[in-house]
Parts: C-alpha cells; sequence; structure tokens
C-alpha cells in the first residue's frame, strides 16, 4: 500500500491540516475543539493523543465509514482502481454474481443491437452524441420486437428466471413465458462504482410514453442509491475535486461528450442522503444542477434538505440555478464547454442559497420577518452536524437578523460554543451583583423557553415588588401560552420596548447547559424572588406598623407573610 493514501483517503473524509511531516484533525471519533488527531503518512498510521483511537487507513474506513473488512478493502481497492483481489472477495455472498454477470451480457446484447439499427444510430447523432462518448457509456439499443433479449440471452429455464430477476424481462400474466421489458429504446447501463452493470434506462426514440423506463427494483438495483455516471466519471478523472448532479441521463452523457465528465445524474429521483453519502467520499464538493423553473427550485429546497445532515467541514454543496426552459443538454450544446464550466464555478453556496431562500420565505426586513427567518432557519440549522460550518452558518444568519451570532445561538437553543460554567459559579456571579435574582431567572426563560412553559409559576410574582419580577411574569406567562416560541422570536415580541436591550443582554448571560439543571435554577430562582418581596413587604410593614399606621387589611397580609413557607408555593 502506498503510503500517500493515508491522507488522501483520512483527508477526503476528514479536514487534515499538515503540521511538520504529519497531519492533524479534530478527532472525528470523539468530541473536541484542539486537534488531537494525527496522520502520519510515513508510518502509515493516525493516533489521537485524546481518545486513543489507531489504526491503519482500513481501520478508518471501517471505523469511520463503518464498513466492514472486506468492504473497507474494496473502498481502498476502487480508490486506488485496484481489483479487488478474490480471497478478499471470498467472503462476500456470491449469489449474485450470475445477476451481474447476465446484466453485463445484456448491456453487450444492446450495444451490438445499436450497431444493427441504423435508426438508433441517427437517433444519437440527431442528438450530438458521437461514438466514442456512446461506447465509454456502453450506451445500445433495445430492438423492437417481444423477444430479441429473451432469445439471445433466455437459453434455459434458469436464466429466464434470472432474466426476471434482473428485471429485464417481464413474466406474462397468463403464467405462459415472458416477453422483453425494454423494446425499441436507446439503452443506458446504469454501472456502479466497480463498473458493473445493475441496470438500464431505456429511452424511446423521439416521442412516445413514457419517455423513460427504468429497470426495476432488484436484488442489486437500487434507484434510491445509484447515480448514473458515477464509473464513467471516476474512470474518466482520477483525482475528482467535484461532482455536478443533474437530473438527466442525455446531461450528463451530453456534457460529457464536451469534456465535461465530472457528472453524474440521479435515476429520476430526488438526491437522497445516501446519494450524498456516496458522492461525498469521492468528492468533498457537489454541485446540484437544476432547471431555473418553479419546479426545479422545488427540487434544489428538497435537495438542500437531504444534503444539511451530510455537511461537515471539509465538505461543500453549492447550486446552480440553469436558465428557464434550458437542461444542461441544450445549454452545453449553446454555450460550449467554456461557457457551461463557467456557470458551475459561480454556483451559489449552499449558505448563500439557504439564507436567500429564508429570507424570501420570510419576506422582508420588518421585525415580524425577522423573527420568522430565526425561526425557519432553527430546523435547518439544526440538521447540520455540530461543528465549524454550523457556527459560521448561524453567524452568517445572525447577521441578517441583526443579531449578535452567540445571541442568536442561544436564541436558537444552540448549546454555547463553550462550556457553560457549573450551576453553582454561576449563583456565585449572581451573588457577586454581576446578574441580579430576577435577571438570573430571566435569563433562564429565555434559554430554555419551553422547560419555562412547562413550570407552574406562582401568581405572587406578577405582584411582587423585585425589581423586573412583573416582567418574568410575562415571560413566564408568554412561553405558557405560546410553548413554540423560540428565544429570538421571544424577544422579536419587546423590540420596541425599553426592556428589549436588557432582554438582549440577558440571553448572554451564562445558564446551565442541561434543561434538567436549568429547570432547578429556575425553580430555585422563583423560591427566592418571592422570599426576597416577603422580606421586603415585611420590612416595609413592619416599618408602617411601627409608626401605627397600618390598616386591617396590612395586618391581615402581615400576619399572612409571617405565616407563609416560601416552599409551599409549588
Ligand atoms: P431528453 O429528454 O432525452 O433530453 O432526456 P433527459 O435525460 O434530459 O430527460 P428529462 O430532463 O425529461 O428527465 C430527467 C430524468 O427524469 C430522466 O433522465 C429520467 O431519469 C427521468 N424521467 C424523465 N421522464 C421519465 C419517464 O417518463 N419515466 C421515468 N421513469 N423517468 C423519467
Ligand atoms: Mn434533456
Amino acid at each position: 500500500m502506498q503510503r500517500a493514501d493515508i491522507v488522501e483517503i483520512i483527508g477526503s473524509r476528514i479536514q487534515l491540516k499538515k503540521a511538520g511531516r504529519e497531519y492533524k484533525a479534530c478527532c472525528p471519533f470523539h468530541g473536541e475543539r484542539t486537534p488531537s488527531f494525527t496522520v502520519s503518512p510515513a508510518k502509515g498510521f493516525y493516533h489521537c493523543f485524546g481518545c486513543g483511537v489507531h489504526g491503519t487507513v482500513l481501520d478508518f474506513l471501517m471505523q469511520y465509514d463503518r464498513l466492514d473488512f472486506v468492504a473497507a478493502v474494496e473502498e481502498l481497492a476502487l480508490r486506488l482502481g485496484l481489483e479487488v483481489p478474490r480471497e478478499a472477495g471470498a467472503q462476500r455472498p456470491a449469489g449474485l454474481d450470475p445477476l451481474y454477470a447476465l446484466l453485463d451480457r445484456a448491456a453487450g446484447h444492446f450495444e451490438k443491437a445499436l450497431r444493427r439499427h441504423p435508426q438508433a444510430i441517427d437517433y444519437l447523432r440527431s442528438r450530438g452524441l458521437d461514438g466514442d462518448i456512446a461506447r465509454s457509456f456502453r450506451i445500445g439499443y433495445a430492438a423492437a420486437g417481444w423477444d430479441g433479449l429473451l432469445r439471445e440471452l433466455g437459453e434455459d429455464d434458469k436464466t429466464r428466471q434470472q432474466l426476471l430477476a434482473a428485471g429485464l424481462v417481464i413474466g406474462r400474466e397468463d403464467g405462459s413465458g415472458h416477453y422483453d421489458r425494454f423494446r425499441d429504446r436507446i439503452m443506458f447501463p446504469i454501472r456502479d462504482r466497480r463498473g458493473r452493470v445493475l441496470g438500464f434506462g431505456g429511452r424511446v426514440l423521439g416521442g412516445g410514453e413514457p419517455k423513460y423506463l427504468n429497470s426495476p427494483e432488484t436484488a442489486v438495483f437500487h434507484k434510491g442509491q445509484e447515480l448514473y455516471g458515477l464509473y464513467e466519471a471516476c474512470q474518466a478523472e482520477r483525482r475528482l475535486a467535484s461532482l455536478l448532479v443533474v437530473e438527466g441521463y442525455m446531461d450528463t452523457v451530453m456534457l460529457a461528450r464536451h469534456g465535461i465528465r465530472n457528472v453524474v445524474a440521479t435515476l429520476g429521483t430526488a438526491t437522497t442522503g445516501e446519494h450524498l453519502r456516496r458522492l461525498f467520499r469521492i468528492v468533498p464538493e457537489i454541485i446540484f444542477c437544476f432547471d431555473g423553473d418553479r419546479a426545479g427550485r422545488a427540487a434544489a429546497w428538497r435537495a438542500l434538505h437531504a444534503a444539511l445532515p451530510e455537511i461537515r467541514d471539509g465538505r461543500q454543496a453549492r447550486f446552480l440555478f440553469l436558465p428557464e426552459g434550458e437542461d444542461p443538454d441544450s445549454l452545453v450544446r449553446r454555450e460550449g464547454a467554456a461557457g457551461f464550466a463557467e456557470r458551475m464555478a459561480g454556483a451559489t453556496s449552499l449558505s448563500d442559497y439557504l439564507l436567500a431562500e429564508l429570507q424570501q420565505q420570510a419576506g422582508t426586513d420588518s421585525l415580524d420577518g425577522r423573527a420568522r427567518l430565526a425561526e425557519l432557519a432553527r430546523p435547518l440549522l439544526e440538521m447540520l452536524p455540530a461543528g465549524v460550518y454550523r457556527e459560521l452558518l448561524t453567524d452568517q444568519l445572525a447577521q441578517r437578523v441583526g443579531l449578535p451570532g452567540q445571541r442568536l445561538s442561544a436564541a436558537l437553543g444552540e448549546e454555547p460554543a463553550r462550556p457553560a460554567r457549573k450551576t453553582r459559579q454561576a449563583a456565585s456571579a449572581r451573588r457577586s451583583g454581576r446578574v441580579s435574582l430576577v435577571g438570573q431567572a430571566i435569563a433562564l426563560v429565555l434559554n430554555y423557553p419551553a422547560m419555562a412553559a412547562g413550570l407552574e409559576y406562582p401568581p405572587a410574582l406578577a405582584t411582587a415588588r423585585v425589581k423586573g419580577a412583573a416582567l418574568l411574569a410575562e415571560l413566564l406567562q408568554l412561553v405558557r401560552d405560546h410553548p413554540q416560541l423560540s428565544a429570538g422570536a421571544l424577544l422579536e415580541r419587546f423590540r420596541e420596548r425599553p426592556e428589549w436591550q436588557h432582554l438582549q443582554a440577558l440571553l448572554a448571560v451564562t445558564v446551565p447547559i442541561s434543561e434538567d439543571g436549568a429547570r432547578a435554577e429556575l425553580g430555585d430562582s422563583l423560591l427566592r424572588i418571592l422570599a426576597q418581596d416577603r422580606e421586603e413587604r415585611l420590612a416595609l410593614l413592619v416599618a408602617r406598623a411601627g409608626t401605627g399606621q397600618l390598616s386591617a387589611e396590612e395586618k391581615a397580609e402581615f400576619r399572612e407573610l409571617q405565616r407563609a413557607n416560601p416552599h409551599d408555593i409549588r
């Protein structure tokens, strides 16, 4: 095994920084903020000084990609363009081999048929394809008629059953035999990363319905996982930097025809997380390409949702929107490879697209709009794995809503970037007078609105004389009435009020990191606030009693206050 490969393979999954003769990264196997994960190309070994994981590139693939040993070997072999040694592959169920072999024979049959049918060749020519590209994609033709393939390959009953299992023939309803699934269609074989044919897409020549027919799901073909053109892209360029995801077979083939080889197509389905995980194992950057029309925009928004959980430091997704009415095929023919490549280079970053789209959904710069923007962003940001990228995006969002990033993080219910101090320390900060008791309680409500919504708070709070108690009571009532409100949305309701500045500042006060801790502290704070109120009130009544001015009512209150046990209020 070449030594440099460990850096290349680990580096394609996590971001490595060169440090002398070694490479460093934050360990992908335990949470840390300073890098203690080290890769040594000289030793062909990685080691984390934080958690102790270590091993070879194979161990890494097994741990990080969660592959078993054989799969890890295969992954490595693919990366190096090697055949998988027979022994290593031997543990794999051999049951599928005949299916692969049959699919391969079928692809060969369609290729041969293409050469014998001028009308199919003419169709491809009219679309602008040449023989080289047709060969490298193994494009073929399924002749008209019902049994061309069946007669060629279905020599015995066993093979006919296999043709059925491969999705190439269909059983007659009356049980009297089979007929070809693909008839009079241009055939696009769909291959896996090793080049094995898994299934086909078949296009009618010219008009006719349905335009495309795909192989059904089989033991080896899963539409939601495979990507057309992936094998061909990997073959064309050993070191792919990015992959463009388009919608059509023809788009993939035509871009390749113009020299843009880093292209794959989904098989008429939306982009799935499985697609993206596959692609991100090969390249650090994925560019989605969509029509500029409404359907294209909707598809892009779905793709964004699929992409978010897969994005992390060192991985990028961008979005390329084509002018309405164009697809990559028509555009590359009109503008040429250079023009298309320029569009690819100018594709919108995921964060720009996300923020622009949210801003449009939230509408305007109004206060309401900004609150809505924060609300809309929350579930999306939550889909991102925690890390530098999530923080960056939160910061960018913060700029747009006009809140400092840290506060927005808090508003969005993020854990603060730095570890929060323990409750006891926070309490001592409070005692030292930096934040009042009420201020601390408000901070807890703002940071944990959902928790506060579930808290039974004493009605006496609203009329307590302690400074800020009424505001606290108001906030508690607000979250009770609207338990869905995030801190951001909660704050927005006060933007025009004099308390706004103060509330903003309180959002940044350090609070416990766990909801349970926060709940305990808030409950405790409420008791103390009421106790403080009682003391103040008592002191006042005592002073008035001293001057003999107590009314009957005040006397009753006095007796009440003296009897009250603060621990009853919950
Ligand atoms: P051309 O029309 O030949 O340029 O092909 P295209 O690949 O550009 O097709 P289009 O943009 O219309 O559709 C994009 C993709 O959606 C196709 O490549 C197919 O995967 C899928 N698709 C389109 N039409 C059909 C259909 O009728 N049935 C199925 N199953 N899939 C389709
Ligand atoms: Mn097209």
